[in-house]
């Protein structure tokens, strides 16, 4: 099938080069010129596993090319998938929709024939309503372009993966003949027994905000938890497996720690939030304000417990943050929780190094106060504490007894809960992590209990609370 994807950031680039894997004709488009070239080259323009071998792959076959003309698009495509960012809007939970309405005003006047518009971009409840009458008043004469709704699940780092082999495939569909071509276009997925879900446009796009406020009520629902253990002395870390073991609950998004950021989880429950407000049933999804508000809370909790073990004032400190984009195996730093934090302490004068194997240089970019690399050792060089932020696998293979000899003090706050902490502690560290009282602090009576509140939810300062806030989300990736 002849395919275009318009927008080619971490959801439509890897889209367009997986579409081709199975074996369609696909252009991918996208206003930025110098990623246009990178992935017409075969460069992926940002770090995905994978997705190198399947852009080769596709480039190679003849069946992916890529144009940054829409209406070279229009001439191509018999299904356009719209994959544009919609970011949350300066001053407002809401999402902002102009790329998703540049992309429909920019295709839809060129189309030379009736075909399909497929949105997989996340968008407000309504949004296919919208842009259907749209597409009616721009469309030529004779022209009749369906909208159907087809939201992508895919996380980044498992972005390849997620799209050739989905959980389940979801199909927001107004006519039979859209359900079709849908159905023809993931005829591989389909045949290997991907449930596939038919359904109206409302549903289909409620579904995908539903589910990221699902996951993010689930974190944040440990890492409320992980306040309690703090107060009660007890192990978050257990209390999340042994929930887990229950298979009603299940043991994934429940790992306590620093809480979710990233450029989806956290701009889609806002504008979930927002768009219920419109219609009249905010209370309905109030509870998202205090998903989000946890969330950020335990960006504070962490800058606070950073200060509080150098003691006191982090001015002129040494500190050195592991990670910096907003999960593992990305090089994505919207929204970082890691950097939220690493800022967050420059801001109270502490002078900090920041290391991340692959987000390094969009840091810089997001951040040039900071002071990032690409070496551990280097970065973690007199260190009087270090943050371990966001999970990379390569940290939980550091040598705990190496890195205490380049350190100034051994203090680590494992702000994912991920590292084996005996064995830091073994190596002569002192390991703190929210919501897991240190073995030594754990209150054998309630009175200790009382004296162990205060010292591990050290009061957060109006400092930490500014410096922790989530930083605007950069605009236009999708
Ligand atoms: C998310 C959804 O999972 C995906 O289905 C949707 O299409 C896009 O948004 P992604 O943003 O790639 O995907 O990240 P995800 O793996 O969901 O993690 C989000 C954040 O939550 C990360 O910052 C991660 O570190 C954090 N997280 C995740 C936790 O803090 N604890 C957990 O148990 C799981």
């Amino acid at each position: 099938m002849r395919l275009t994807v318009i927008g080619t950031g971490y959801l439509g680039a890897v889209h367009a080069a997986c579409m081709a894997d199975i074996g369609h004709d696909v252009l991918g488009v996208d206003v930025d010129t110098e990623k246009i070239t990178a992935l017409a080259e075969g460069r992926p323009p940002f770090y995905e596993p994978d997705l190198d071998d399947v852009l080769t792959r596709a480039l190679a076959s003849g069946r992916l090319r890529f144009t940054t003309s829409l209406r070279e698009a229009a001439l191509h495509g018999e299904v356009h998938f719209i994959c544009v960012g919609t970011p949350q809007q300066a001053g407002s939970q809401a999402a902002d929709l102009r790329y998703v309405d540049a992309v429909v005003d920019g295709l839809v006047p060129h189309l030379p024939a009736s075909c399909l518009v497929v949105g997989k971009s996340t968008v407000p409840v309504g949004t296919t309503a919208r842009l259907t009458s749209r597409i009616a008043s721009l469309a030529p004469a004779g022209v009749r372009a369906e909208v159907a709704w087809n939201p992508e699940f895919l996380r980044e780092g498992f972005a390849v993966d997620d799209t050739l082999r989905p959980d389940r495939l979801v199909a927001g569909v107004t006519s039979r003949e859209a359900d079709e071509t849908l159905r023809r276009v993931y005829a591989p997925m389909l045949a290997a027994g991907v449930p596939y879900i038919s359904t109206d446009p409302n549903t289909a796009e409620l579904v995908k905000v539903a589910a990221n406020s699902f996951l993010a009520t689930k974190i944040s629902f440990i890492n409320a938890m992980a306040e309690v253990c703090d107060a009660a002395g007890a192990d978050v870390v257990t209390l999340a497996d042994a929930l887990g073991h229950d298979t009603r609950i299940g043991r994934r998004f429940l790992n306590a720690g620093l809480g979710f950021g990233g450029g989806c989880l956290p701009k889609d429950i806002r504008a979930f939030t927002a768009r219920a407000q419109e219609l009249g049933v905010g209370p309905a999804v109030a509870f998202l304000d205090q998903v989000d508000e946890i969330n950020r809370r335990q960006r504070t909790r962490t800058v606070a417990l950073a200060r509080q073990l150098v003691g006191g004032d982090l001015t002129g400190r040494r500190v050195t943050v592991l990670g910096a984009t907003f999960k593992p195996n990305s090089d994505d730093v919207r929204d970082s929780p890691a950097l939220a934090v690493a800022t967050a302490l420059h801001r109270q004068g502490a002078d900090v190094r920041v290391h991340d194997p692959e987000g390094s240089a969009n840091a810089r970019v997001a951040h040039p106060e900071l002071a990032c690399g690409a070496d551990l050792l280097t970065a973690c060089q007199g260190a009087e504490i270090v943050l371990h932020l966001t999970e990379w696998g390569q940290y939980r293979e550091v040598d705990p007894v190496k890195l205490a000899r380049v350190v100034r003090e051994p203090v680590l706050i494992d702000g994912r809960n991920a590292l084996p902490h005996d064995e830091w502690r073994a190596a002569g560290w002192t390991v703190k992590a929210l919501g897991r009282p240190a073995p030594s602090d754990r209150p054998p009576t309630a009175r200790s209990g009382e004296r162990l509140r205060a010292t591990i939810t050290s009061p957060a300062t109006d400092a930490d609370r500014a410096g922790a806030r989530a930083p605007a989300l950069p605009t236009g990736r999708a």
